[in-house]
């Protein structure tokens, strides 16, 4: 049999397939199963995987129509990226060198500064600008390996912005070979002309859901002092759930206000941030279900003096991503190989968890675990060749782009020469 498949990538020297046993993310000692084949060819027809494999038996099997050659090198799936906030006008230098004076990030907030600051900007920018300035982010992402990411609104936190962000994400998806998740963060902090009237906020989020609903998957909420509680982050998330979204949550990036309870009783898809956990919550979010994504350049730029349980997530089972966090405040970071760099330096991952927490649980953490993340016979074609011998070196080498070729449903749409 022969020419079967339209393309295969050949001479695979490490492919990592991140193929598993269990169909959903992956927990434990699961995690450091990356599905290793040396020498190894993976075949695509119609931009999705039909086939993977050694190089021997691929011989056996015929070839493809065409073939490109990955010269020994690693080739793995496009990474995922399930946590951004790319959508937004401005930046915030002036305040990161404050931050780095030792002024709190919640006490910028407080001022009307930091995500207020970026409100203001993005209230004033028009579709076109907030489009092409999004682009250019993208791009960079895609060219640094990431085939599929989330993107929330939140820096509108009115109607009219909020939907003009959406419609921006939209616009992206049109335009760029990326798959992109949308979703709606209306409470991501408390607007200026709501300052003393909180409850009233409240109520207008949850008025905005029924009219974002056909914009967005997931709906988000930063359950954190200083912006939504307890109490306010439940009512939003029950009215989410009526209007028939799935959950997200910022939950213990500066503080524990209870959002890994409210994850686990709402079922959310994923918790995120998860730096000041309780360790009697490891266990519930460990049978909730949700993915938990750590966002290792938020502790990095922030200089954080506490960072999230990593070891004992994954230890207690709950299946880690990682994530970007792309945003102008606590992470404008564009690059997943970055992100993998700081997870096993600050974190303590292994190369081989890290890798899986940012293909296949991030997958998973945006609810396409079944269409992207793993280089599997059915899935999506997103595939990266590395310019590198041995995975190991992709946290070690930190600092430069590795990717030489990035595929995007069996279509090149990056080369670095
Ligand atoms: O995930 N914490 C809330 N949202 C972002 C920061 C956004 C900003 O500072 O503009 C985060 O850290
Ligand atoms: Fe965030």
């Amino acid at each position: 049999m022969s020419a079967s498949f339209d393309l295969a990538i050949v001479r695979c020297g490490e492919l990592l397939t991140l193929g598993g046993r269990s169909v959903g993310p992956r927990r434990r000692s699961e995690m450091s199963e990356i599905g290793l084949i040396r020498d190894g060819v993976v075949a695509i027809s119609r931009g999705k995987i039909v086939w993977v494999g050694t190089q021997k038996e691929y011989r056996r099997r015929g070839r493809a129509r065409r073939e490109i050659d990955a010269e020994g090198r690693v080739v793995m799936p496009g990474f995922v990226d399930p946590h951004t906030h790319a959508v937004f006008a401005g930046s915030r230098e002036g305040e990161w060198a404050e931050k780095l004076r030792g002024v709190p990030y919640l006490e910028i907030l407080q001022r009307g500064g930091g995500i207020l600051s970026t409100v203001e900007a993005t209230r004033a920018a028009s579709l076109k600008s907030l489009t092409e300035r999004a682009e250019t982010f993208l791009h960079k992402m895609l060219s640094c390996g990431t085939t599929t990411l989330e993107i929330k609104s939140g820096y509108g936190l009115d109607l009219s912005t909020e939907i003009k962000i959406l419609k921006v994400i939209e616009r992206l998806a049109d335009r760029l070979p990326l798959d992109l998740v949308p979703t709606f963060m209306g409470a991501h902090a408390i607007p200026k002309e709501y300052s003393d009237r909180f409850e009233a906020y409240v109520y207008q989020v949850i008025e905005m859901l029924s009219t974002v609903r056909s914009r967005a998957r997931f709906c988000d909420i930063f359950c954190e002092e200083g912006a939504f509680g307890y109490d306010q982050s439940r009512r939003i998330l029950e009215a989410a759930k009526r209007a028939g979204f799935e959950i997200k949550l910022h939950a213990g990036e500066f503080s524990d206000q209870g959002g890994v309870r409210l994850a686990a009783e709402f079922g959310a898809v994923s918790v995120d941030h998860l730096d000041h956990i309780q360790s009697e919550e490891i266990p519930l979010l460990a049978q909730s279900g949700a993915v938990g994504v750590l966002l290792p350049g938020v502790s990095h730029f922030l200089m954080a003096k506490q960072l999230p349980p990593a070891r004992a997530l994954i230890e207690a089972g709950v299946p880690v991503a990682l994530a970007t966090d792309f945003n102008p405040g606590s992470s404008p970071c564009l690059s997943m190989q970055e992100i993998i760099h700081l997870a096993v330096r600050d974190f303590k991952l292994s190369a081989a968890e890290a890798i899986s927490a940012a293909t296949i649980n991030a997958a998973h953490a945006v609810g396409m675990g079944d269409q992207v993340g793993s280089l599997e016979v059915g899935k999506q074609a997103d595939i990266l060749i590395l310019d590198l011998e041995h995975y190991e070196e992709l946290p070690y080498f930190f600092g430069v782009n590795h990717a030489a070729k990035v595929f995007k449903k069996g279509k090149m749409v990056y080369q670095d020469r």
